[in-house]
């Protein structure tokens, strides 16, 4: 027979490498046999399974609280907000009747949902395995509700906290005075090309995840400019001069944030970088409400930090507002309405730092004019990329 020599873990060192784990903060309720309404606060709440619905949590074996909700008909998991610390803290605190100066209304099953909770579960404990100095409570659900969508209250190191999302932020951390200073070099070049053109023309550097502007200028007849520092999120189909000449994994980053995407519009984008990479420009043609749709999209993107779910519906906008046009199918004769030419500055480095955008040029013009401008800024931005070096 093999000896196993049971291996010994310092307390102290299991509750502080597992503190590197964050969790979100829950409150059980119940109201007990006697009539009184019980909370205690859990972190350890998770989700189960699916078919059939059941969630868990796990009471330590010497919870006075738990022994008293265990008596309850029924359960709610309230799941705590980020703006829920202080009531965490009440909750937290092994005394009696700690709902009595809380607000809360009954679940379907009758446990308290607190007020200003995300969401609530209403469940019944269904069995109490035994997991060393805790329990596993698994409950079954019965009802379920998002009361708030707000982020939830996040417990991390043992302090509190919210929930920020990295990908998307915007990085106010990187300076934009030195590409700013570079662009200016350009200047009076954009400015002339703008002249040329018409419509806007718009120099972009990349911070992280955003397209920000850093010079612009217009042509004859076009009032709208794009204000110095204005966001665009490199989601598709927006940032494709950017995105297809970087390192793969950078373009399938781009590609995996165009959320809700069908397999043919995923295609489409793949299709939409290699197309670009082998020509040297980009087009998105305008169409009715396409525009609006966008700008709207975009203006709300750039209003803040949102969450996961937010975020996903902004993004599925911007994509379905694609206004993707394959080049080989440009007819020479046919009218176009240009929403966007986009072509890199390709210097030295791999991925592109700047790119110039033109947008918005005179409506209605031939395939042939099309071709024309792009070739023209492709040119421009040869000049600029030896100018700038
Ligand atoms: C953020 C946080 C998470 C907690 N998670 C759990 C947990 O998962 N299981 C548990 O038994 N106690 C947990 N507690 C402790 C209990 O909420 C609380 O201290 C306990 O219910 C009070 O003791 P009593 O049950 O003996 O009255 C947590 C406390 C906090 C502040």
């Amino acid at each position: 027979m093999t000896e196993t020599k049971e291996r010994t873990i310092d307390p102290q060192r299991f509750r502080e490498v597992m503190g590197h784990y964050p969790t979100g903060v829950t409150a059980v309720t119940g109201i007990a046999e006697d009539g009184e309404a019980c909370a205690m606060v859990v972190g350890t709440f998770t989700s189960v399974s699916l078919d059939p619905p059941l969630v868990a949590f796990l009471p330590t074996r010497s919870s006075f609280i738990f022994d008293r909700l265990r008596t309850a008909n029924s359960l709610a998991i309230n799941i705590l907000a980020h703006d829920q610390e202080q009531l965490c803290r009440r909750l937290a605190r092994p005394a009696p009747d700690k709902l009595g100066n809380e607000v809360w209304e009954p679940s379907p099953g009758g446990a308290p949902v607190l007020d200003g909770v995300v969401a609530s579960i209403d469940c019944t404990l269904e069995q109490v395995i035994e997991g060393g100095d805790h329990y596993i409570a698994l409950c079954a659900v019965q009802d379920l509700a998002v009361h708030r969508s707000v982020a939830p209250l996040v417990f991390f190191q043992g302090g509190y906290g919210g929930f920020a999302m990295g990908s998307f932020m915007i990085r106010g951390d990187q300076d934009l005075a030195p590409s700013v200073a570079r662009a200016q070099a350009l200047r009076s070049d954009i400015e002339a090309l703008a002249a040329e053109i018409g419509g806007e023309i718009t120099l972009f550097t990349r911070q992280g995840d955003d397209a920000v502007a850093v010079l612009s200028a217009v042509g004859a007849g076009t009032d709208i400019i794009s204000p110095l520092g204005s966001h665009y999120p490199l989601i598709p189909p927006l940032g494709d001069a950017f995105i297809a000449w970087s390192a793969p994994e950078d373009q399938e980053r781009w590609i995996s944030r165009a959320f809700g995407a069908s397999e043919q519009e995923l295609a489409t984008l793949r299709q939409r970088l290699d197309e670009a990479r082998l020509r040297g420009w980009s087009l998105s043609l305008d169409a009715p409400g396409r525009r609006e749709q966008l700008e709207a999209a975009v203006v709300e993107y750039g209003a803040g930090n949102h969450l996961p779910a937010k975020q996903r519906e902004i993004s599925q906008r911007i994509v379905k507002s694609a206004g993707y046009f394959p080049v080989g199918q440009l007819d020479r004769t046919a009218r176009h309405d240009v929403a966007t030419i986009t072509v890199p500055i390709l210097q030295r480095e791999e991925s592109p730092h700047l790119i110039l955008r033109l947008l918005y040029p005179p409506a209605g013009v031939n395939g042939a004019t099309v071709e024309s401008w792009a070739q023209r800024l492709k040119a421009f931005a040869e000049d600029a990329g030896r100018q700038l070096e």
